[in-house]
């Protein structure tokens, strides 16, 4: 009979969980198990905390659906999606960074032609981003495509809505042959994470600020190069100190440049005034 003590239960459990058939697999559960019980006899686990956490695990599982993606936000939160990312993407310091990709980015957006507008009928300053892809030569990365989506000016994406007729702030717009792209939007605003879940439920028991700086998603992955998750925030936006998730990074901050009526980088003009902001993404090749 297999005799287990307080002193011999993680040994025990490590070695079962050794016999995973994948040796990654093995890898990944040993060392789970191990960090699992050293946290519970550093703390010093009561069966009621216990019995919490399993709770909250089962409510973040309840509230999550296609559309919420509550486990996504909770690792977001405790900042180990951003260590993940960071691990994965250790680019040339002269590459664009990553950061989080976060629970509301949707698949299968239109494509918008140059400088397309991804905000029809929303209220906000229109926003042109334009710049170039290229790589860490400075060659132009042709037709490169770039997956953008974010939030309208009261903090809320698509994926936070029922149903909607047509795609809501996110569009994909390929660059030309020099590397040239142009995105249409509104100027995006800081926004709160979603509060009504446990995640929310947990942060509002601590003086943890549950903001995002106002920022746009950018999801580019084309052939032969390394895939990047980024946004790009506002310079001097609200939050850029405090991000709830961690995402900010110095190199993806921007300046929105206010302008006048008149001609816009789509080659257009307009009648209102407006923001422009630049910025070139630089890839880098697979090795
Ligand atoms: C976002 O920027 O969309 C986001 C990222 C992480 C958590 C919540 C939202
Ligand atoms: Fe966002």
């Amino acid at each position: 009979m297999q005799l287990v003590t307080e002193e011999n239960i993680t040994d025990l459990a490590v070695e079962r969980w050794a016999t995973a058939k994948d040796p990654r697999l093995a890898e990944l559960m040993t060392a789970l198990v191990r960090h699992l019980h050293e946290f519970a006899r550093e703390v010093r686990l009561t069966e009621a905390e216990w019995m919490a956490a399993m709770q909250w695990l089962t409510a973040t599982g309840q509230i999550s659906n296609e559309k919420r993606e509550e486990f996504i936000l909770a690792s977001d939160v405790l900042g180990l999606s951003m260590l993940v990312v960071q691990m994965n993407h250790r680019l040339d310091p002269a590459a664009t960074p990553a950061t989080v990709l976060g629970p509301f980015h949707i698949e299968g957006s239109p494509d918008l032609g140059f400088g397309g507008d991804m905000s029809q009928g929303l209220a906000g300053v229109p926003l042109f981003v334009h710049g170039t892809v290229r790589d860490l030569g400075g060659a132009p990365v042709p037709n490169a495509v770039l997956d953008v989506w974010q939030a309208d000016d009261e903090g809320v994406y698509e994926a936070q809505l029922g149903e909607v007729d047509e795609a809501r702030l996110r569009a994909k717009y390929a660059a030309r042959e020099d590397g040239r792209y142009c995105v249409r939007t509104i100027a995006p605003k800081g926004y709160t994470i979603p509060m009504d879940g446990p995640v929310g439920d947990l942060i509002g028991r601590t003086a943890i600020s549950h903001f995002r700086p106002a920022h746009i998603h950018f999801l580019i992955n084309e052939p032969g190069f390394e895939p990047l998750i980024t946004h790009l925030f506002q310079e001097g936006a609200e939050y850029l100190d405090s991000d709830v998730v961690f995402g900010t990074k110095q190199e993806l901050v921007v300046r929105f440049e206010e302008r006048e009526p008149g001609p816009t980088p789509d080659g257009g003009s307009i009648d209102v005034p407006w923001i422009e902001a630049r910025y070139d993404f630089v890839l880098q090749r697979q090795a």
